[in-house]
């Protein structure tokens, strides 16, 4: 690659002279773009997760629209490509295991094409990280605009919300409290409206994450997906990354060591996604901060959960967005010592500038630090042990009180679908004190770590009105699932962690406030076990799955590639002809 300079590179491209100026420039004027768009003017690309096929991220083509028309009026020349759309309910075995995909094609498309700056519009959980992540390994000036949540669920004049009802909806009819008809029905009242996950799940999560690490305009995450107030802010958007080209803002000087502390306490702040954990590792691997699982712990104790939305909490992203907010968490953040108040955002002022003036209007939903929805250390823990030598991750304000300190006997499976082949078993030897093992579901194990931790209860428990257990797996859990769930225990079982030792009888000993997971073994019987353990074969020789098994990182290290780690900048590749 060329050396990289100051010039702007779409100067490489449509600049040019000769054959090589005449061939970049000639065919773009296909689309009917008269020869003033290269007049040397920023070229700004706007990656879009838009497809039908991710339903959350559907409307994008409008928010691309919205972004085009802020980028001509400030004089920018916006051009939209496709980046990878992962839809998370559609794709099998995950979209987690896309999310390295999207990562490395939107690196490469950002860094071959002749772009000065990039707009990333994302919205359903993998392409918010997937793109963050991209544009970090180019380093160009890039803004994110998230496609905004779903309106609120209605079902029987009740508010319900995305994915956490769905769990709600199974449990009652295993329960013979629904009929399959009346979940049919409800299925089309939770997702009304384009947009992603309404509840604070993953999507949320990262959204509101994005704002924290000063990648989206202020406001950003919560308006929703048909609020013109979107489109709006898209606009804004288009018309902030020309001056980002200008000013030279790229995301290496917003993503920061601070930048991440200030998202892993506002991850905090609003009882967000245990996912965000596994994709910001992945995203400061990418920018070389040093960040670890422990962070998420020791940053995040202090910060008491603020915001009162599900799954944690009863409201959606519909009353966060009209109670103020994401502006208003910041300000109270900042204004409580708990926030790098300094950092540089898009905006090109600081995250404390941008939120002094958010107000709250609905004290039900955003509560104050002084007397905050859940008290501080109450959201995601770091757990170690002999189970975890590397940490596994729970979420307590989603689990049980009564379950955080516990010890029961092991219920090992080594698949969620064979937990799921006795789990409605009425003759399963299992009662409420049992620990739920899954294995091998891990980055490398399933593949693709899968958000199957929270596997709903025995059947025969269920109706015998148990509502939680204690569950430990190497795989994820949904942003908006919930339960006394221990999750992402690393090193996975499929790589000889000690979960693959554990055999059912076994006692397992969970102490959240002592943040430890042990299993009652000795080293020496963990060791004589180990000699006995055989990893499972590498079932693929060829294709993406061949090279994701080889070079997937473990949860605590964020399940990025090995070699996808860095940045590789944005220097002007070689001309193709
Ligand atoms: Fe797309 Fe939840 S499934 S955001
Ligand atoms: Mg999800």
């Amino acid at each position: 690659m060329a050396a990289q300079t100051n010039e702007r590179r779409s100067r490489a491209w449509f600049g040019a002279t000769g054959r090589t100026g005449m061939t970049h420039r000639s065919w773009m004027r296909n689309q009917g773009f008269g020869p003033d768009v290269f007049d040397g003017r920023p070229v700004i690309g706007i990656a879009t997760t838009w497809s039908e096929l991710a339903p959350c991220n559907a409307h994008l083509h409008r928010v691309a629209e919205a972004v085009k028309r802020g980028v001509w009026q400030a004089g920018g020349f916006p051009l939209e490509f496709p980046a990878l759309a992962l839809g998370e309910t559609m794709l099998r075995p995950t979209a987690m295991f896309y999310r390295n995909l999207l990562a490395m094609e939107a690196e490469e498309m950002m860094r071959a094409n002749p772009l000065d700056g990039v707009v990333l519009l994302s919205g359903c959980d993998k392409t918010t990280p997937g793109l963050l992540m991209a544009a970090a390994s180019v380093d160009l000036p890039a803004i994110m605009v998230t496609g905004g949540p779903m309106l609120n669920g209605k079902f029987r004049g009740q508010d319900i919300g995305s994915g956490t009802h769905v769990w709600k909806f199974e449990a009652e009819l295993k329960a013979g409290r629904m009929t399959p008809e009346e979940c049919f029905f409800a299925e089309g009242c939770m997702s009304r409206s384009n947009g992603h996950c309404m509840t604070m799940g993953t999507a949320s999560t990262m959204a509101c994450v994005a704002e924290a690490l000063g990648m989206q305009l202020p406001g950003s995450a919560t308006w929703p997906a048909v609020d013109a107030r979107r489109y709006e802010t898209a606009q804004e958007a288009g018309r902030r990354i020309v001056a980002m080209v200008e000013e030279d803002l790229r995301i290496s000087k917003i993503l920061t060591r601070e930048a991440f502390e200030n998202a892993i306490r506002t991850n905090a702040a609003i009882g967000g996604s245990t996912n965000a954990i596994v994709h910001l590792l992945a995203l400061a691997g990418r920018v070389g901060v040093e960040l670890t699982l422990d962070d998420f712990d020791t940053l995040a104790r202090p910060v008491p959960t603020l915001v009162n939305l599900m799954p944690s909490g009863k409201y959606l992203m519909e009353d966060f967005c009209y109670a103020g907010g994401l502006p208003v968490v910041l300000r109270q953040l900042a204004e409580g010592g708990l926030l790098h108040n300094d950092q540089i955002t898009v905006t090109g002022r600081s995250i404390a500038e941008n939120n002094a003036n958010a107000e709250c209007w609905n004290r039900d939903v955003i509560t104050t630090l002084e007397e905050p929805f859940q008290p501080p250390d109450t959201g995601t823990a770091v757990l170690r042990g002999n189970l975890a030598p590397n940490g596994a991750v729970i979420k307590r304000s989603a689990a049980s009180p009564h379950l955080l300190k516990h010890e029961g006997r092991a219920l090992v499976f080594d698949s969620p679908e064979e937990y799921h082949a006795v789990a409605d078993d009425p003759d399963l030897d299992v009662d409420p004190t049992d620990v739920i093992v899954i294995r091998y579901a891990g980055p490398k194990g399933y593949p693709g770590m899968p958000e199957v931790s929270n596997v709903p209860l025995p059947a025969k428990l269920l109706k015998a009105g148990v509502t939680d257990m204690v569950r430990i797996c190497d795989g994820r859990m949904s942003g908006t699932g919930y339960g006394t769930v221990v999750l992402h225990v690393s090193p996975e079982a499929a790589v000889g962690g000690p979960l693959a030792l554990v055999r059912t009888g076994d006692r397992i000993i969970l102490d959240v406030p002592a943040r430890t997971l042990h299993v009652d073994l000795s080293d020496e019987e963990l060791e004589r076990r180990r000699a006995e353990w055989t990893p499972p074969p590498q079932r693929y020789t060829s294709g993406y799955a061949w090279l994701y098994t080889e070079h997937v990182t473990q949860a605590h290290e964020g399940a990025d590639f090995d070699f996808l780690r860095g940045s590789r900048g944005h220097a002007v590749p070689r001309e193709s002809h």
